[in-house]
């Protein structure tokens, strides 16, 4: 029986996330943790959710022990922007937040642990377009720091310790019901709540600025598919290759004028332009394709056109 911790359960990813996992498991197996933002309605009302700090190793054994816990997805981190204006927090999360996790893992004999990866492990020396699966990793923000030590970190429990650690490269996350927080792509979500809010936004990165991202649904999809692969298909284990579609910003905008033709975008780089330049502009994820069937179903277009609904819903009902 799955018991599923899933820490950073408020934030973008992990919210859709821990209610697909309760849709998949039972609302009971799978419990919700946070830190300091309140957890919403929809996770408090479909399953248990507690409090956590995980750089406190007592709180993530006290709620293993409480719950029967057998598997942790962990999604708590503080992302690339936050990331260079925090070092030192970024640090401390993604690093003995993770730590933790493993070492619970390894004491608790866990029987799986899922920990996410980003594009930010790469930098400028990578090759940006289609990036390869096995590349320079020479990142230049602590956040991407953070996400190679852990790559590493998690192989590390796989082979000395026999842990099953497994985690994916994701691109910038596009989702529609909770916002990033503290990330480079989050220009990407953003400009749809001000699309159908005002009919125009002013994007933080140039115009021509292409990035890798891929649609939460995708997402969820397809984190549970390598949670659930095959162990013995799997070469690789924390560090998976994972792409969706790629686009600039001005792509986008074009895409959202093709509903709200009204919609302008007018461009103010900021520091987060450096972080984006040293990121890769496409993906090759033929690895997680070969060892356990990755496929993304969402491109620009249909991405476009279930955000621009789901938000153009949520605004008549005045939720947005
Ligand atoms: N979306 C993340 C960020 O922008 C990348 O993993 O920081």
């Amino acid at each position: 029986m799955n018991k599923i911790l899933v820490t950073g359960a408020v934030g973008q990813i992990g919210s859709e996330l821990t209610l697909a996992l309760r849709e998949r498991y039972g609302r009971e197996n799978v419990i919700a943790a946070g830190h300091r933002t309140p957890p919403s309605d929809a996770l408090l009302q479909s399953g248990p959710c507690i409090t956590l700090d995980v750089t406190q190793r007592a709180q993530l054994d006290a709620a293993i022990v409480k719950y029967g816990v057998d598997t942790i997805y962990h999604m708590a981190a503080v992302l690339s922007a936050v990331g260079e204006q925090k070092p030192h927090v970024c640090w401390d999360v993604n690093i003995n937040g993770l730590y933790n996790v493993l070492e619970a893992a390894r004491e608790f004999k866990l029987a799986r642990v899922i920990c996410p990866s980003s594009i930010a492990v790469f930098g400028p020396e990578t090759p940006r377009v289609n990036t390869p699966q096995e590349t320079v990793l020479r990142p230049t923000t602590m956040y991407g720091v953070t996400k190679v030590t852990g790559e590493l970190l998690c192989n590390y429990y796989v082979w000395r310790f026999g842990v099953d650690v497994r985690g994916l490269r994701y691109p910038g996350v596009i989702s529609s019901e909770t916002l990033p927080g503290g990330g480079t792509t989050d220009y990407a979500v953003e400009i749809f709540y001000e699309a159908i809010r005002h009919k125009k936004y002013t994007c933080f990165l140039r115009e021509d600025t292409v990035l890798p991202m891929i649609y939460m649904p995708d997402v969820t999809r397809g984190t549970i598919g390598l949670a659930e692969a095959d162990a013995s298909r799997l070469r690789h284990h924390a560090d998976f290759n994972m792409a969706g579609f790629s686009f600039a910003p001005r792509d986008l905008a074009a895409e959202i004028r093709k509903h709200i033709p009204e919609f302008t975008i007018s461009y103010a780089p900021d520091f987060r332009q450096a972080i984006a330049d040293s990121w890769p502009m496409s993906i090759d994820d033929s690895a997680a394709r070969e060892e356990w069937g990755w496929y993304p179903e969402y491109d620009l277009a249909t991405m476009t056109a279930d955000m621009l609904a789901k938000l153009q819903r949520r605004y008549e009902e005045g939720k947005l």
